[in-house]
């Protein structure tokens, strides 16, 4: 069925690659933050109303990790507050909230990957801004909630796995955390399960938005550099503490799609996702 979707953070890294895909099989109205700002309740609920979407989906975050200890208000005003703002609209129009979460919500101790009944311990405000907004987005009775993890291959390629790329390219030394343990999501495969939950109208809930099978940010970069035909490129592998970050990141945070696979979407293995990344003209003119 052909769908009215209004995708609300069009300009991410996720949101322009929603918006652009979604476009093959339903109607899309793509609001970047230029156009609606997702903390402005009352413009978010004009908008909604006239639009009136079957489905708004949610890609605007604040996604500055380290920046969010500085900038808490902000950071929960964009991630927390504005996601209630939605899930209100989504109940009161009877639209489908879809909303993308993030590895982050837990605190890295459990050795396996998690899954969705896992109890998420943020460690930082980012995640803990990301958690109120899972909760604020499941008051909407028809919702989707898919955590998503280290992201890469949106249109303006800006995330790590880019810039890894492009140091191995570059021929400079690439240092990635050899403790830190991701299942990384490619953005079409999550856009491909976004528009598939949606086609078979599969339970409302909580999902694990991930790519199958799990690796270190270090096993990433070297798959990275044998994908790019440079599998001399100087890899170092490092312990994440090394980094002195200023928050801590979830170290292990292998992520279990399996629920996800049986409701009926099942998500290619990360390596192949990489693999079609690199092969696509975008990433081969980075
Ligand atoms: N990137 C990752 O590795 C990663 C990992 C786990 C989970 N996630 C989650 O995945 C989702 C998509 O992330 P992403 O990588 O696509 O993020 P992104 O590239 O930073 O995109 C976020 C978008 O939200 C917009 N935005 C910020 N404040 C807004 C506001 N007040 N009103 C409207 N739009 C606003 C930003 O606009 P501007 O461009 O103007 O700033 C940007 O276009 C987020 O929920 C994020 O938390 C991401």
């Amino acid at each position: 069925m052909k769908l009215l979707v209004l995708v609300v953070g069009a300009g991410g890294q996720l949101g322009g690659a929603m918006a652009e895909q979604l476009q093959t099989r339903h109607t899309v109205v793509a609001a970047t933050r230029a156009r609606l700002d997702v903390t402005d309740a009352r413009a978010v609920d004009a908008f909604v109303d006239e639009v009136r979407p079957d489905v708004i989906v949610n890609c605007s975050a604040y996604t500055n990790v380290d920046r969010a200890e500085d900038e808490p208000l902000t950071a929960l005003d964009v991630n927390a507050m504005a996601v209630r703002t939605l899930a209100r609209a989504a109940a009161r129009t009877d639209a489908t909230l879809v909303h993308y979460s993030t590895d982050f919500v837990f605190d890295g101790s459990i050795d396996r990957p998690l899954v969705e009944t896992d109890p998420p311990n943020p460690r930082g405000t980012y995640g803990l801004s990301k958690l109120l907004g899972e909760w604020f987005a499941a008051d909407a009775p028809r919702h989707y909630v898919l955590r998503v993890e280290s992201l890469f291959g949106g249109p303006r390629g800006r995330s790590s796995i880019d810039r890894i790329l492009e140091n191995i390219r570059a021929g400079r030394p690439v240092r990635a955390f050899a403790d830190r343990t991701v299942s990384p999501s490619y953005v079409d495969d999550v856009v491909a399960a976004t528009a598939e939950l949606l086609r078979i109208g599969a339970p409302f809930g909580l999902y694990h938005c991930v790519n199958s099978g799990w690796t270190t940010w270090d096993g990433l970069a070297r798959e990275l550099a044998q994908l790019a035909g440079r599998p001399e490129a100087p890899i170092e592998g490092v312990p994440m503490a090394s980094a002195g970050l200023a928050v801590e990141r979830p170290l292990r945070a292998a992520m279990s799609n399996r629920k996800l696979t049986e409701a009926g979407v099942p998500m290619p293995d990360w390596r192949d996702a990489l693999g079609r990344y690199l092969e696509s003209a975008g990433a081969a003119d980075r």
